[in-house]
């Protein structure tokens, strides 16, 4: 009796989950038929190469769960240009060979303010490491992202790691072979949080407002890593893990140079750092560390007020009074995450 009790107990337990859009992630690839092992991400990494997405690329690069097809790249922590440069370094760096394309120089309809980077000047800390051998491929970064969805329909997904122009872009030349994409993850949005480039935008939606608009209306599934889980104290880069990288591997010494300028920056207010666009590798590599996702919609503020940039997560289960007209609930947003097991995976890959 009492086992039928507790049984009964955790069925509607689970229900109750299931039914608020609230569990846990199921975001492991399948295994592939004949090898019966796990199939690998094939992906295309759209980045803003600043110091954190440099990390999240040697994170993308050494890992075997990732297939790179590609790497785009657009303004935001620096020009395009330099964030190619920084792109292939990296890529050089992991004994990596996949092409790099050039992306949006500028937002879709904001006037681009050059913002100071939190990264360097040249968003790698100023440590003078850009001499790539390789150079970026010949054509863009959009019809790379079309034509690699087009030659391999439903199984390519997209990981980003600046603002989301460059995919706004190839959504609107092609809204078709874009809905062939299988899964777009982001570092984006404060999540239920506060912003940083105001108090409640985050930089890469900032930066381009109406493009993350396109792609959240787009209906395609998401999974969004905001701010509210980078702020976690137990992912947090201290001096010691830094100190542990410059004593670490190749990519642990690269790292911890390119990190000089962020790690300062972040120093005037406090004795560490945040590792945004690592995490969100973190969530496609090791799928574990998530704990926790809500089922949402998000809505991007794209009016010319203080709200430019703000994320609205409707979360399903919710009853809003206002009755708002909202999309799909096709937004995986992060609720909780396992800060100890990302730091420890992190450091890992920089030391060992
Ligand atoms: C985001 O802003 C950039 O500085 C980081 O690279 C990250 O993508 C965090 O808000
Ligand atoms: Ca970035």
């Amino acid at each position: 009796m009492k086992y039928i009790k507790k049984t009964t107990a955790f069925l509607l337990a689970a229900l109750v989950l299931v039914l608020s859009g609230c569990g846990a992630v199921d975001t492991e690839n399948k295994t592939d038929k004949k090898s019966g092992k796990a199939q690998k991400h094939k992906v295309i990494i759209d980045t803003d190469t600043g110091s954190d997405d440099a990390a999240a690329l040697v994170l993308a690069a050494t890992s075997d769960k990732l297939d790179i097809l590609g790497v785009t790249v657009l303004y935001g922590n620096v020009s395009t240009d330099q964030a190619a440069e920084n792109a292939l370094m990296t890529l050089e760096v992991c004994g990596v060979e996949a092409p790099v394309y050039i992306g949006a120089e500028k937002p879709l309809k904001k006037k681009r303010k050059e913002m100071i980077s939190v990264h360097g000047k040249d968003g790698m800390g100023d440590q003078d490491l850009i001499h790539p051998k390789r150079k970026a491929e010949d054509g863009g970064a959009v019809d790379f992202i079309l034509d690699t969805i087009k030659s391999d329909p439903g199984e390519v997904e997209i990981i980003a790691f600046g603002p989301l122009t460059n995919i706004a872009l190839a959504f609107k030349k092609d809204p078709d072979t874009m809905k062939l994409c299988k899964r777009i993850w982001v570092m984006g949005t404060a999540g239920f949080g506060a912003g940083n480039a105001t108090p409640v935008a985050e930089f890469n939606v900032y930066n381009d407002a109406e493009a993350y608009d396109t792609v959240l209306s787009s209906e395609l599934p998401m999974t969004i890593l905001g701010l509210d889980m980078v702020l976690n104290e137990e992912a947090k880069l201290t001096k010691d893990d830094l100190n542990k990288m410059a004593q670490g591997n190749k990519k642990g010494v690269y790292m911890s140079k390119a990190f000089t300028k962020l790690f300062e920056f972040y120093q005037k207010s406090e004795d560490n750092m945040l590792l945004p666009d690592p995490m969100a590798a973190a969530c496609m590599i090791w799928p574990d560390m998530m704990l926790e996702t809500k089922s949402c919609y998000g809505a991007a503020c794209v009016g010319n007020d203080d709200a430019y940039g703000q994320v609205v997560l409707y979360q399903k289960g919710s009853v809003y009074e206002a009755m708002p007209k909202i999309g799909a609930y096709n937004h995986k947003v992060v609720t909780k995450i396992d800060a100890e097991l990302f730091k420890d995976n992190f450091m890992s890959v920089m030391t060992e």
